[in-house]
């Protein structure tokens, strides 16, 4: 494709959402699927949690507390086929470039590949290169967690901090505290994203320079709130090692751009690659996942990406009424499209998990928050909810409330499992009691009937009574280990992937976020010149401006 020609788009995706046969149909079927309760379908057919309910890579979806019938499954799957799911699951596999708007092809799948698989990028087998990065990684992590890398006193590293923002620091959080039960205690982790110059300063708080180890993670390597950090955690050592030759021990970098790396001053030696085929958001996986290595050992992050391939192989070869990331994707369009929801709460209950709505916001907002299709026109639909949460038992008493019996419909992710890493008493019991009464709640409620029968007093039953017919899916799994923590993150990267091309929009690009950081640069150089005489913005800005410099001389 040449820059000035608009790309081919799937001629499937290319039909506008709302005028696909199957959407139309839904758009019928809602009249009465929306008046329907779930405690009537569930009364009406016994076998219905059985059937709504489908397994993968050691995870376990009931979604049978969602509002549909036979006919709405049968309808959304209708639906996907006559957006060309399939078809598109198999051109990212394959690596066609499906990140139209940069030309890309999206193979975040072949960061998990099995060292005998195939994912070819522009014609070319990307599978040796991503195993060479993995086994340097895995050197690189055993020297550091051995002892055998020394900072510039010859003592051992055991301070990591990783520098990164987005996708080169929300995977990698996410991921140290969802593994922490497997990660060398005995080391200090922590992460600076934030241009907030106490972000650093705390994460520094206490460790001495010569322990510790920086890494930049940064795919274009330009990011000013990393590069800003970066060069301040080089002064912070600089100013206990004084020699710039000591930076090699203390510093090593994870991008795409071997050139910016190298100007920084780290030798390319210390660099861990990636490819532009990775979206940042897609990327923890790669040797953004550095951090995540150095803190649970490599055999920890090969099961990690082994739960990854599993959930990738079901989307890949799964039939579509059997494939759990599609009917997540699906359902999610149902609610969002049909019933005008506006966001999803994912509820983890596990502490370990507390990041995991953190992640899953860049990874679900900034993939599917777009108005533009392939085609270059306007939506006339929603496109991606707003994803939001907190672990459970936490948010039951915060927001929960609102979910039970405010006026808006808040489709929930629940996520539990059987076994505790903790085990202490019966807190567990207790942490899983929640779950599924939550769910329960949710979904039936309490009658007005049922309130009266409980000797409420008149005027109290309305504010006691609960509508229920809130949905939930409930994700279950045995135990949080790295293979289960890799299929949920692939779960729902598949999800996202499934709305966008419903959606018929580019999932993979981010353009929204530029012209905030365009103009954050310009405003940055006016903030530090001598006077404001030249400030031509709005009248809003430029006066919030002349305060700001006022207040802060
Ligand atoms: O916020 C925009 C974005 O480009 C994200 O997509 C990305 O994850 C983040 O910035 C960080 O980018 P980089 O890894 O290039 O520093």
């Amino acid at each position: 494709m040449s820059a000035s020609s608009a790309p081919v788009v799937d001629p499937k995706m290319a039909v506008p959402l709302t005028s696909r046969p199957a959407f139309q149909l839904l758009s019928k079927h809602f009249e009465t699927a929306s008046t329907l309760h779930l405690r009537d379908l569930f009364a009406a057919d016994p076998g219905r949690a059985e059937k709504f309910t489908v397994e993968a890579a050691g995870l376990f979806l009931d979604y049978s507390k969602n509002r549909i019938t036979d006919e709405t499954l049968t309808l959304l799957l209708e639906l996907a086929r006559q957006s060309g799911v399939r078809e598109h699951i198999a051109a990212m596999f394959a690596g066609e470039k499906i990140n139209i708007t940069e030309n890309r092809s999206v193979l975040h799948v072949a960061l998990r590949s099995a060292r005998t698989d195939s994912y070819l990028s522009d014609g070319h087998n990307v599978v040796p290169e991503v195993h060479e990065v993995l086994d340097r990684m895995a050197a690189f992590a055993s020297r550091v967690r051995s002892g055998e890398w020394k900072g510039f006193t010859g003592k051992p590293i055991r301070n990591v901090i990783n520098i990164g923002i987005g996708g080169s620091d929300l995977g990698p959080v996410m991921a140290y505290e969802a593994l922490r039960h497997y990660s060398r205690r005995e080391m200090t982790f922590r992460f600076v994203s934030n241009i907030d110059g106490t972000d650093f300063a705390e994460a520094t708080h206490g460790l001495s320079p010569d322990e510790t180890l920086f890494i930049i993670s940064s795919k274009t390597f330009t990011t000013l709130e990393t590069m800003t950090n970066a060069h301040t955690a080089r002064d912070w050592l600089l100013a206990a090692a004084k020699d710039p030759a000591h930076t090699a021990k203390h510093f090593v970098a994870v991008s795409t751009n071997a050139t910016e790396v190298t100007a920084f001053g780290i030798d390319t030696a210390n660099m861990f690659g990636f490819w532009d085929w990775v979206g940042g958001r897609y990327s923890m996986d790669s040797a953004i996942g550095l951090s995540t290595m150095l803190a649970v050992g490599p055999e920890n992050f090969t099961r990690l990406l082994s739960g990854f391939r599993a959930m990738d192989t079901h989307f890949r070869t799964a039939p579509l009424e059997r494939n759990m990331p599609v009917i997540m994707g699906l359902l999610s369009v149902w609610y969002n499209n049909f019933f005008g929801a506006q966001t999803v709460a994912v509820l983890p209950y596990d502490q370990y998990l507390k990041r995991f709505p953190a992640y899953l916001q860049q990874l679900t907002m900034e993939s599917n928050g777009k108005s533009i299709t392939l085609t270059g026109h306007r939506v006339d639909y929603e496109t991606g909810p707003i994803f939001w949460g907190e672990p459970g038992t936490n948010g039951q008493h915060s927001f929960y409330q609102l979910i039970h019996q405010g006026t808006k419909l808040i489709p929930c992710d629940f996520i539990g499992f059987a076994q505790s890493l903790n085990p202490l008493g019966n807190h567990h019991d207790l942490l899983m009691a929640n779950v599924f009464a939550q769910a329960e709640a949710l979904a039936f409620g309490k009658t007005e009937a049922q309130v009266r029968q409980e000797g409420t007093v008149e005027w109290l039953i309305p504010h006691r009574t609960f509508d229920g017919n809130r949905p939930s899916n409930v994700i279950l799994a045995k135990q949080l280990t790295p293979e289960i923590l890799g299929a949920l993150v692939a779960l729902y990267e598949h999800s996202v992937f499934t709305q966008g091309v419903i959606f018929s929009i580019d999932s993979f690009d981010q353009w929204g976020v530029e012209l905030g950081k365009v103009l954050a640069k310009k405003i940055a150089a006016e903030l530090a010149a001598p006077d404001d005489s030249g400030l031509k913005h709005d009248s809003s800005t430029n006066a919030l401006m002349r305060r700001y410099r006022h207040d802060k001389a």
